[in-house]
Order: structure tokens, then sequence, then C-alpha cells
């Protein structure tokens, strides 16, 4: 989604600026800018379509201490160089927003009456204009931006320069992450860490409503009140080495790949010789979890699938589980029984959607709020009463991998120690749960084994480089495995999937079926084999070629229309964690053989910050 990178120095900053969208570029865009105040102080402004290296082409001239960029996700008005950012007033004010505006048509009329010419079909183009106009009406370009936002509806990140001010960026913030980067003689804004890695390690995250005014020498933040504040100087812990291939041909392959070590980091520290350790997950851990009788989980995307396999195992411990989608759960009413734990999941959590659902969740009556999320300095963290890490390390390949199997981990966890509770005082430790932790520290190895069948993936992957769609099933916690393997290979391979149920095929997907139709079974060794097995039944007898992951004692047998590929057995919590990883190397190899761009597949971003 959007990123923004802003710098002021006494150097030039234009290589800052380019490299720093580069790396944003992880999170998906569609065009690329940027506006740099020269020494002649005037703004030169570079704009284009496509990819970053597309931009750096054109701004080989281009130099100057103060400077704003971006890289747009396009929401108002399509992909164009017009609509790239920044936006521009009168050659003085330059902007870079992420964030919708919700007001934009009211301010849009009247700044044309007031003479304003539009050049961009953005609701972004109305936020420079306002501010020019408040800079023609007197004001400086920090209060002609406090001003503006004090007129804005909707979210926004901005950086602001204007040539009459070169010695200042302007930064405000509201819904949407910004942050500043500390460096020494020079300052910088981003809307995430990882842009500034070669020059900041020291930074400040505004909060919703704070303005900064940033020169090369000083920060100054207010708040929403125009009062000065004091946030909290943080220190990064991000490197240059998880933004690398390190010889992988793409990031979701080398994620795939980590997923044993992401593991093994995820379980680090939290587990004793039999039990699940909860002071590591934090000093109000205990008290939370003492605090709830049932569950409400709200996630997007992949996020929401691992909240649907956890649903299988909080029921089956005996906790009451709601899992929703963020978007939908915004926007309807809610009963909320007592001792209600809210919980959202989020790999970058940063998700607007996940993130308004909390804010909204607060005022509902909850017993606590809980984050299970991969990024520490994120909103949704800062946010929420507790958070639980999934330590999966960066992941910058927009089809979650790893950041799936961590928080599948991750919410396993949790349920054990719910469990406990459920079982008597919190504190007794049966064999189910030895059984658990035995099955969890054995799970890096087992993620190892599957990653070794690739080769047999590579030739299954062969029978889908040329159809047009694919059914996923699945039975149990295994149907959420079926959704997420499904998601996965539509999201690049650009192939139509969906995931059934298998116990629903006959009440409408059988009629799907036929030879161009490959169907994909997860089938463990669970108490749901044979009803499975019954399903793929149903499929054969209508010429349905099958592909299926299966136990190795499931008894299931490659023949002409079914191709088994063998899993070692493994103890039912944790199959699905394990099945899942095959489905992931399936979709990236049928997206191999098809083209496609795996990292970034079109249209889709990895953090989305708008609604
Ligand atoms: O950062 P989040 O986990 O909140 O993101 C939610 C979804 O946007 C995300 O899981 C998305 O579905 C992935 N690209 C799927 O691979």
């Amino acid at each position: 989604m959007c990123g923004i990178v802003g710098a002021i120095s006494n150097r030039d900053v234009t290589p800052i600026l380019v490299d720093g969208l580069k790396r944003l570029e992880y999170r998906g865009y569609d065009s690329a800018g940027l506006a740099v105040v020269d020494a002649q102080q005037s703004l030169d402004l570079k704009r284009s379509v496509g990819r970053v290296a597309n931009l750096e082409k054109i701004c080989s001239d281009v130099t100057g201490t103060i400077g704003v960029a971006h890289t747009r996700w396009a929401t108002h008005g399509r992909p164009a160089q017009r609509n790239a950012h920044p936006h521009t007033s009168s050659s003085q004010v330059a902007v870079v927003h992420n964030g919708i505006i919700e007001n934009h048509q009211e301010l849009r009329a009247s700044q044309k009456a007031a003479g304003f010419v539009f050049s961009s079909e953005t609701d972004t183009e109305v936020i420079v204009h306002q501010i020019d106009w408040h800079m023609q009406q007197g004001a400086g370009l920090f209060k002609a931006v406090q001003k503006t936002v004090g007129e804005l509806e909707g979210a926004y990140g901005l950086g602001v320069v204007s040539k009459q001010q070169p010695d200042l960026l302007v930064a405000a913030r509201s819904g949407s992450p910004l942050l500043i980067g500390l460096g020494e003689g020079e300052n910088f804004i981003a809307s995430d860490m990882s842009a500034l890695i070669p020059v900041a390690q020291k930074y400040i995250v505004l909060e919703d409503g704070d303005l900064a005014k940033i020169t090369s020498n000083s920060v100054e933040v207010f708040d929403s009140n125009g009062q000065a504040v004091e946030r909290e100087i943080r220190t990064s812990t991000l490197s240059d080495d998880e933004t690398e291939l390190g010889g992988f041909a793409h990031f979701m392959k080398k994620e795939i790949h980590e997923q044993t070590r992401a593991i093994t980091e995820t379980l680090e520290g939290r587990l004793g010789a039999n039990n699940v350790l909860e002071l590591p997950f934090g000093e109000n851990a205990r008290e939370i979890f003492d605090n709830t009788k049932e569950l409400k989980i709200v996630a997007c995307g992949t996020s929401f699938y691992a909240a649907s396999v956890a649903r299988y195992w909080f029921e089956e411990f005996g906790i009451k589980c709601d899992v929703e989608i963020a978007s939908e759960y915004r926007y309807r009413k809610h009963v909320v029984n007592p001792g209600t734990l809210f919980m959202t999941i989020s790999q970058s959590g940063e998700t607007l959607d996940t993130m308004a659902a909390l804010e909204m969740a607060k005022t509902l009556g909850y017993s606590n709020t809980l984050c299970v999320c991969n990024v520490p300095e994120s909103s949704l963290v800062r946010a929420s009463d507790l958070t639980i890490f999934t330590h999966a390390g960066r992941e910058i390949g927009v089809a979650s991998t790893k950041a799936f199997t961590t928080q599948l981990v991750t919410l396993l966890l949790i349920a054990v120690c719910l469990r406990r509770r459920m079982q008597g005082d919190g504190r007794r430790i049966d064999d189910m749960e030895s059984e658990i932790v035995r099955e969890l520290r054995t799970l890096p190895q087992q993620i190892d084994n599957v990653i070794e069948l690739e080769e047999q993936i590579i030739a299954m992957s062969k029978h889908f480089g040329n159809k047009e769609h694919a059914l996923f099933l699945g039975r149990g916690a295994h149907f959420p495995i079926a959704m997420e393997g499904a998601l996965k290979l539509k999201e690049i391979s650009y192939i139509h999937a969906e995931a059934y149920a298998a116990g629903e095929l006959k009440h409408g997907p059988l009629a799907l079926i036929d030879e161009d139709m490959p169907v994909v079974a997860v089938a463990p060794n669970d108490e749901l084999l044979e009803k499975l097995k019954s399903n793929l039944e149903e499929v054969r007898a209508r010429g349905g070629k099958l592909f299926v992951f299966a136990d190795e004692e499931s008894g299931l047998q490659s023949d002409d229309e079914t191709m088994v590929l063998n899993v070692a057995p493994v103890h039912n919590h944790i199959a699905p964690i394990l099945y899942v990883v095959p489905l992931q190397l399936l979709a990236y190899h049928v997206a191999l053989i098809k083209g496609t761009d795996i990292d970034k597949p079109r249209n889709l971003a990895k953090s989305v910050t708008v609604e």
C-alpha cells in the first residue's frame, strides 16, 4: 500500500528518497514520485507509473536538501502519472499522503470556486490546495498544515514541503501510520522504519492527531490541541539481512523455507519441560487470561484464516470462540458477553480494517484486548492491552507464509493457556498439554520434512499451469487451511480458486467438476478422514482430477485420476500448521510456471492501510 519517505539534511536527499522508496516496494504500489526543493528554491517534481526504477531514471538531475517521496496504490483515480504523489499547488507546496480524505468532494468544490485548478482525480489534491490557500492568507507552512488537517475528514499520514520555507519539513498523522527517523544533522519521515534502515535507527512514532515541525537539527511534536508533546524515542532492530533474498529467487520462497527457523523462534522461551509458560507473554498476560471466559477474534485475509483454524482448537478446549472478518465486524451491532476477550490477528499490525474494529471494540465492554502480531512498532500493538508476538521475522512477499504458520503456533500456545483455566485453576498441567508441547517441539523438523517434498510438488504444479479454476477441499480445522491454500493460489498465480468444506460439495460445487477443474484436498489422518474419502469419491465419480496431500497412513493411493503426495504422520493439533506448507509451495510453483510477479502480485499490497 502507499508508502511515504521524506528527508531534510545538509546533503542531497534525492538518493535517500529513492532508496527509501525502493525499500517500501514490498508494500505494493502502482506509481511513484518525489518532490525536492533545489538550490534555486524551486520545487522539482518527478513522477512515473510503475516501478521506482522508472522514477530513478528521471531523477538523475534532481538535487536538494529537503524533499518528500511516495509510492502510490490507487484508491481515487487510476494509476497514472497525474495521480501519482507528490501533489503540488501553485508550484509552492508539495504533499505526499497515505490514507483517504472522505470530505474531498466538498473541499474540491469550494477550492474550484476559489480558483484552484485540479490536475488529478485524487482525494489528496485537496490537501495541498488547502495548505496553499492558508499560506496565501498569510499562514506559515506549519500553521497552514495545522489549519488544513482541522478541516479534513478521514485518514492521513502527511509529509509537506514548501519552497517558501526550504528549512522545514512538516508531518501529520491521523489514522495512517507515520514516524520520524532521527539522524545526525538530518531527520526523516517514513510510513515504516524499513524505508530508513541505512540512515536512522532512532525514531519517534507519531500518534493520531500529532503534527511535527522537522528541521535538519530539530524535531518538535504537537498534539491535536496544538500542545508541544514528548513522544518516546525508540530504537529500530531492523537490518538489511532481512530484506535480502539470500540466494532465493523470490522472497516468498525464502519465507516458506524460513518457517522452520521462524517457528523455532516463536516457541523460544515459551515452553517449559512439559507445559506452555505464560510469563513470557507479558506481565499482564496471566490476569488477562484469568478474566477470559470467551473469545471474539477479528482479522483479515490470511490472518482471518489463522483465526478460523484456532477456533477449532479453542472450542475443542471448551472456550467459546467467535471469528469474524474485520471489515464486516466494524459495520454491525454487537452483543458482548461479560468476560469476552477481544483478539485481533495481524502480520503487519497496520491493517486499517482490523485497527478500526479494535477501536470500535474498545467502546463495547470487552474484558480486554489482545493482539497477535508480527511487527513490534505497529499501530495495533500500541492500541492493545496485550500483544503476543509471532516472531516470524520480517515478511516481504505479499503472500503471507511464515506469518501464517507462526500465527497458528502462537494461537495454539494461547489456546493451551486458556484450556488450563477451563480444566481447573489455571495451574494444573495435564497429559494433553504435555502431549501438545512435545508435538510443538517436533514441528520445525516436520516442516523441514514437508519442504523436502518440493520436487514432488513441482511435478504436481505442472498440472495447474494451463488451468483457469481450482477447488480446494478440507474438513474440520483443515477447511480454513484449504481456504488459505486457495487464497495463496489465486493471489500469486491469478488462477481462480475456491475452497469448500468437503461435505458441502454435494450442495452445489459438485456441478463444476470436470477434467478441467483440478481439486486439491488435504487429508490428515484424523477423525474426519473417512468422511473426506467419501467426498473425494464423489469427485472421482464425476471425472474430476484429484491432488491430495495425505497422511501416509491414510490409505489413499495415486492412480490415473488421483495424485497423492504422502505426508508423514502428525499429531492432530499441529496438523493444520504442517499441511498448509505444501499448499504454499504448490501455489509458488504454479505461479512460477505462469510467470507472474510472485512477490508483488498485481493489484495487491502488503500492508493494507486503506478501507
Ligand atoms: O497484516 P495483516 O495480517 O493484518 O494483513 C491481512 C491481509 O491483508 C493479509 O493476510 C493478506 O490476505 C495476505 N496478503 C494474504 O497472503
